[in-house]
């Protein structure tokens, strides 16, 4: 070989290399996070949980929502400004409840109204997802004017394909969702603050993601289970429970308990509870730890046959008349999260919010309508996108 073909083949081999490991780098492999489904591996987990461990793969929120809050940051002075910050936008005071619960019940009313008026069928999901925001909006932004119908039908829906975008995040091209969110949030200004800045700590998504987007999915099911699931003695003896609580909702109305056939006593609270076990709005709880994302299966954990018995996957209150905190806690029972960053809505807000928002559709929408097309609603699927295109239909 001569020097100059000798001097060639270096230079081929050196681009080569600069090529393979430069340029057309691998792709880093995004490997599914690896699920933890023991009881006490998954407490012992969120008992230990640093900030760090939590930011890491919340990170994906950032991106698709420009959010800042306690599960994004590492700050630790950040961090205690805002649970302490939502801490004292959830405390409500008893006729703060009452005046909450006529809100959602005129909103859900005057939707009945036009809907009786204008056609004889219309979607469930959307209406559920309308008075859930609009119920959040009362309660945490009380300034600010209520939005428009289509308003609210753009942002709700924008949060949810944002949402579903960002689990995708780490292996997908970007530029889709970045004009999708640019375009979300110059809608969110107008609603919100018009004058305003909307960055960082002072995205109304801080709170409003936290709030709105644990509550609607739950309320959507309860509602299905407890109307259209349940047999039919069953859905008049809870609708008279819901009317009871709705009338008067307080801790006791909350948890008074109700005979009903078969020696059960079932109670809003028992309701609300078999909810949040068989639908849990958070349904794997993400940390980082070494470098590798884990998820703790909460809606495993809470529809595990082994600790609930082969009823597991029925929707069956009746079942928390004996159960108390401690027994759930020890089966795996964590909605509101556990150990170091248990959810501030756990002791009171979370559980009235449901009780009430399922209560008014239960009462609102009774006997009026029925569903159509779910005859063949199984235990329910808790995917964010099932029964988009449910809907109640005006009975003849
Ligand atoms: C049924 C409704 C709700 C459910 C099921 C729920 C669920 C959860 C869960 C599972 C966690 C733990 C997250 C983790 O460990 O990484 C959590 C934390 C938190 N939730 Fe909720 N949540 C609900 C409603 C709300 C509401 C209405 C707010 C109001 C703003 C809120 C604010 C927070 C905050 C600030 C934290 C972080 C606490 C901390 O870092 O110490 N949640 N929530």
């Amino acid at each position: 070989m001569s020097y100059q073909s000798a001097i060639a083949l270096a230079y081929t081999f050196v681009i080569l290399v600069i090529i393979k490991y430069f340029i057309w780098a691998p792709r880093k492999h995004h490997t599914a996070p690896r699920r933890l489904r023991n009881v006490k591996e998954c407490l012992y987990l969120l008992k230990s949980s640093t900030l760090k461990q939590r930011a890491s793969p919340n990170q994906r929120l950032v991106i698709a929502f420009g959010i800042d809050n306690a599960f994004t940051t590492v700050d630790p002075i950040h961090a205690k400004r805002f649970v302490n910050q939502s801490k004292s936008l959830l405390r409500t005071q008893g006729d703060d409840w009452k005046m909450l619960t006529q809100f959602a019940s005129d909103w859900t009313k005057q939707v009945v109204f036009v809907k009786l008026q204008t056609s004889c069928s219309f979607r469930l999901l959307p209406m559920v997802q309308a008075l859930v925001f609009h119920t959040v909006l009362r309660k945490f932004f009380p300034a600010i004017s209520t939005p428009s119908d289509s308003e609210v039908e753009f942002i709700t829906s924008r949060i949810n394909s944002l949402w579903i975008a960002s689990k995708g995040i780490a292996c997908q091209d970007k530029t889709q969702l970045v004009y999708q969110r640019k375009e979300f949030q110059s809608r969110l200004q107008s609603t919100f603050s018009p004058n305003k800045s909307q960055s960082g700590e002072e995205n109304p998504l801080n709170i409003l993601l936290p709030a709105y987007e644990t509550l609607w999915r739950v309320v959507l099911r309860i509602f299905l289970e407890v109307q259209f699931l349940s047999e039919p003695q069953r859905v008049c003896e809870y609708a008279a429970q819901f009317e009871k609580f709705l009338l008067d909702p307080t801790r006791g109305k909350f948890e008074e308990e109700t005979q009903i056939q078969d020696g059960l006593s079932v109670s809003i609270k028992g309701i609300v509870a078999e909810g949040l076990r068989l639908y849990p709005p958070t349904r794997r709880i993400y940390r980082e730890i070494d470098g590798e994302e884990v998820a703790v299966d909460v809606e495993y954990l809470h529809r595990d046959a082994t600790n609930w018995g082969d009823d597991a996957m029925r929707f069956i209150p009746g079942r928390w008349a004996t159960l108390t905190t401690c027994d759930a806690g020890k089966r795996g029972y964590m909605p509101f999260g556990a150990g170091t960053f248990e959810c501030p809505a756990k002791p009171e807000f979370g559980l009235f919010a449901i009780g009430i928002m399922v209560g008014v559709l239960v009462t609102k929408f009774a006997n009026q309508f029925e569903l159509n097309g779910g005859d063949d609603l199984g235990p329910l699927e808790n995917v964010r996108d099932a029964y988009s295109e449910l809907e109640l239909r005006r009975k003849i």
